[in-house]
């Protein structure tokens, strides 16, 4: 049982930063001590609902909205919502922490450094970008604007995921967003 109103925890760092891998253990840690969350993870969203959207400035705000509008939807339905997309854009995370305003909005900057995630490149995306088989790529000819003030930051570099998670949980609780 939540008596809080419903949380957003909004993940956004580069690729290969390790928010998708957050975020799925967050949603099983919630998970095992009875709270349900939907996860709306930017890959995903790109395979269906972001079908039509590239990699410009543009489509990415669109993404981004439409993904601030889902967790909103689940939010109204009293389901917390956990996000991970690069959101690269402060103008655009700053749109959706508005859309969401009267939910709690934790925003976690998932800050491993841009080396570590090019040595990564678990999709090989970093190396294609390199030659410019594919453009506009987060960190090489695209930019990435850090949060200047994330309620949580995590370099998964430095930390396990197990530990990133427990401060997340640990920023929930502090909060009373769970018990
Ligand atoms: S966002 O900028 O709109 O927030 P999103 O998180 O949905 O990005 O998608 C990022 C994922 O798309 C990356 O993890 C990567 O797998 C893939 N991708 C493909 N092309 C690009 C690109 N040009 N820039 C960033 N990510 C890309």
């Amino acid at each position: 049982m939540q008596n809080n109103k419903p949380f957003v925890i909004w993940f956004t760092g580069l690729s290969a930063s390790g928010k998708t891998t957050l975020s799925e253990h967050l949603k099983l840690i919630l998970s095992n001590i009875g709270l349900a969350s939907v996860l709306f993870d930017g890959d995903t969203m790109r395979q269906g609902i972001s079908k039509d959207l590239g990699f410009s400035d543009e489509d990415r705000k669109e993404n981004i909205r439409r993904t601030a509008e889902m967790a909103k939807l689940a939010a109204l339905s009293g389901v917390n919502a956990i996000c991970a997309l690069i959101s690269p854009f402060l103008e655009d995370r700053e749109a959706a922490r508005h859309i969401l305003s009267e939910y709690n909005f934790i925003e976690v900057f998932v800050d491993t450094p841009f080396e570590v995630c090019e040595k990564r490149d678990p999709k090989g995306f970093y190396k294609k970008a390199r030659i410019r088989e594919i453009i506009d790529f987060t960190g090489i000819d695209s930019i990435y604007e850090k949060p200047l003030n994330p309620e949580i930051r995590i370099n998964t570099d430095e930390i396990s995921t197990e530990d990133a998670v427990k401060m997340i949980l640990d920023y929930l609780s502090g909060k009373e967003l769970i018990s």
